[in-house]
């Protein structure tokens, strides 16, 4: 039950916020800190109050479940709690251990003295939910640190640990040991009040504040425009102006009305779904009792660009690992791409030589399959090809010891087929990393027909140690990622036949803010790819298949070959910006011609629509077929692996925001249009009907 225990101990009041399990600093829970507060404050033996935390965290911020629920005139929030410390004489300390964020930090900035272990972190990371620090947050840091300095430190939303954090000025003290005890000596060594309201605010060492206006129109610069996930940003910046140009009173007064309108705002909302969306993933039914297997060594079969990728993650994350590759001359070259990717990082000062020579270390390469006969998992990334693959996995099975995991990392192909070549279909599964496996932060994990509950708690475990986000997809056709993506590619080729220029579609696609249009993602994952997958499942990919099967002949591969869907140029933008092709368009009107496909004026809005829309219906296929558990899974997917904007939520909520109804008519009238592949998915037809929504489905699934 959450509670705020009271304990007293040399005359200082210490109040321990327990509020499991992060001691968020919901309505209720700041109702009963303000009783403690004004306790504290009526009882005449207590000198000076310190607060600190229980369940190792300080707290971890308001709790983003109330800013869905309207406050009455009774509620409480953690502002209340702050005017009742900002008002007391009493000096105030925090005892921090472990986690300081949000609302958190924003209490602590409101007491006098911070102290800190040193595995603390301090971080004010609202403007990752779409908001800004609403609790005075943005008008005590700039008096605290500076102003140019908590811009930094806010629009980041990063968090620092407690050493960096008390370089910043943001931490007075960092203790090793009882931090409660050292913050009562503290507060009885130093019975003053320090209030950071009462502080002049500055900008920077150096900087007089009549600079404030450059320093502000500056950063309103460097970040995104508000209609491209800069919304909160620029409000955060007006709140550090105020803070800067305005008596603190008014200033906080300021903040209060901006956080209020972000609140409200559609980022945000979309924001805070990912926020939980993530952290349901693992949240799969039968899979709470499994005890996770130990990964202390892995194996990597294959020394391509993924098995490298896939080995330096294993490396980061502390876990030793074999790369075999049957061709020597693979081996020696990923091992001097893993080398030079690990000297890269010294380069660039982000590892010392030790901590690269000893990453470097973690990974053997070898030519040998008996290096496997310790290691706990292994990941195939070898050639897309099931003969090829279901020939990796028997041997696998013949060398791995028995309780050995045997992951595959196709994109595309049956798990099932692959374990039934093993003896250990219950340890089969699919981990499919996304390229560069790793910078990219999306993990698939594909259930086979026999994964046991044991062997996907343990890669839920593993995925949390690879540092990646693992979503869950049922074993069918390019699981949940690839699956959809076709249907968007798809959807791109048949604009290209009907005369839209590719340059034009990928510049819809970001400027709704994807960092890349379909064409450049198509020539990033390479056209052989797309090939390889339209020779296996030729409906996916149907309306470019002439086109595919052109540049494919024409060795136009994408990025690789330097020319692809679009050219590229080592001069332009390193050989990565995509140059218009009228080669390529050409290509496209012949297979326009050949298939009757009649040139037509579209308009942006149904460019958008036809690429967005192809997603949204794929994935209620996908939802309605149990390949993904939920809407937000999809979701996550897709922000996390293939960059739509965060800010909108991933396609399943902006259908849902959008309202289903006009995403069914919209979906209806291109099936009249441009066929029945456009025809709207049976449970997007339902929800429409009833008035519901992706996400009501989901949780009545739920519940079900
Ligand atoms: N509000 C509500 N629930 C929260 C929460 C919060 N601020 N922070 C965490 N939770 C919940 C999670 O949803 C999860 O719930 P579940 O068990 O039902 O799924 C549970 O707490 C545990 O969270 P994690 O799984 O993320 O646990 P970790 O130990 O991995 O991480 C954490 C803990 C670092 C605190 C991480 O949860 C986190 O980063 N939380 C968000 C911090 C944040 O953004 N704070 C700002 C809030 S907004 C604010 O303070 C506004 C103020 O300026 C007025």
């Amino acid at each position: 039950m959450a509670q705020v225990h009271v304990n007293d101990r040399d005359g200082v009041r210490v109040l321990t916020l327990d509020n499991a399990p992060v001691n968020a600093l919901s309505f209720a829970f700041s109702a009963l800190l303000l009783s403690a507060v004004q306790a504290a404050e009526s009882d005449a033996s207590v000198k000076a109050v310190v607060i600190t935390g229980a369940n190792g965290i300080f707290s971890g911020g308001a709790d983003v479940n109330d800013f869905s629920t309207e406050p009455t005139p009774e509620t409480k929030t953690v502002r209340d709690v702050l005017l009742a410390i900002e008002a007391s004489n009493k000096p105030y300390a925090v005892a921090i251990d472990g986690n300081a964020l949000g609302g958190g930090l924003e209490l602590s900035l409101t007491c006098d003295y911070r102290l800190a272990t040193p595995k603390s972190k301090v971080g004010l990371p609202e403007i990752k939910l779409g908001l800004l620090p609403g609790a005075g947050g943005t008008q005590r840091l700039p008096r605290l640190i500076g102003a140019q300095a908590a811009l930094e430190f806010m629009l980041k939303g990063s968090t620092h640990a407690a050493e960096k954090a008390k370089t910043l000025g943001v931490i007075d003290e960092v203790v090793d040991g009882d931090v409660v005890a050292a913050a009562v000596a503290f507060i009885n060594e130093h019975p003053v009040k320090r209030r950071i309201s009462a502080m002049k605010p500055w900008i920077a060492k150096g900087i007089p504040n009549n600079a404030a206006p450059f320093i502000v129109s500056q950063a309103h610069k460097m970040v995104p425009k508000e209609q491209s996930g800069g919304f909160a940003a620029h409000k955060l910046i007006d709140a550090v102006e105020a803070a800067v140009t305005l008596p603190f009173a008014f200033g906080i007064a300021r903040e209060a009305r901006l956080f209020e309108e972000l609140v409200r705002s559609a980022p945000s909302a979309a924001l805070r779904h990912i926020f939980f969306a993530e952290r349901e993933l693992s949240k799969v039914p039968g899979l709470a009792a499994a005890e996770p297997l130990e990964i202390k060594k892995a194996g990597v079969i294959g020394a391509g660009t993924m098995g490298s990728g896939i080995a330096i993650t294993f490396a980061q994350a502390g876990i030793p690992s074999v790369v075999i590759d049957s061709n020597y001359d693979a081996v020696e070259k990923a091992k001097q791409t893993v080398f030079g990717m690990f000297m890269y990082q010294v380069q660039k000062g982000k590892l010392t030589q030790e901590q690269a020579w000893k990453l470097g270390q973690s990974i053997t390469f070898t030519d040998d399959y008996s290096a496997l006969d310790d290691v706990d998992v292994v990941i195939e990334a070898v050639f897309e090809s099931m003969d090829v693959k279901k020939q990796v996995f028997a041997k696998l099975d013949e060398l791995c010891k028995p309780s050995c995991l045997l992951a595959s990392n196709t994109s595309t192909l049956d798990i099932d087929e692959m374990a039934s070549v093993t003896k250990r279909p219950d340890k089969f599964l699919g981990l499919h990393f996304f390229v560069p496996a790793n910078i990219m932060p999306l993990l698939e994990i594909v259930r086979g027909k026999d994964t046991s509950a044991q062997t996907l708690a343990t890669a839920f475990k593993l995925g949390k140690a690879l540092r990646k986000t693992s979503v869950l997809s049922a074993n069918a056709f390019g699981f949940i990622g690839n699956r959809m993506v076709f249907d968007y590619a798809g959807a791109a080729g048949a604009m290209a036949e009907e005369g839209v220029s590719l340059a034009r579609i990928d510049g819809v696609a970001k400027a709704f803010g994807f960092p890349m249009g379909p064409f450049a993602m198509g020539d990033l994952s390479g056209i052989d790819v797309a090939w390889h997958i339209g020779k296996a499942r030729p409906d996916v990919v149907s309306a470019r298949t002439d086109v595919i099967n052109r540049l494919v002949e024409m060795k136009r591969l994408g990025q690789k070959t330097m020319a692809g869907y679009f050219k590229y140029d080592k001069a332009v933008g390193k050989g990565r910006e995509p140059i218009p092709d009228p080669e390529v368009e050409a290509l496209f009107a012949e297979a326009a011609a050949k298939a009757g496909v009649a040139k037509h004026e579209i308009d942006d809005a149904e460019i958008l629509d036809r690429l967005i829309l192809a997603l949204v219906n794929r994935g209620a296929y996908l939802l309605e077929e149990g390949v993904a558990l939920r809407a937000g899974d999809i979701d996550i997917v897709y922000v996390y692996g293939y960059g739509f904007p965060p800010h909108v939520g991933g396609p399943m909520w902006y259908a849902d925001a959008r309202g289903l109804k006009e995403v069914h008519a919209r979906l209806s009238e291109f099936a009249k249009k441009y066929g029945k592949q456009w025809e709207p998915a049976p449970l997007l037809t339902e929800l429409a009907r009833t008035g519901k929504t992706f996400a009501l489905y989901t949780k009545e699934l739920a519940h079900a």
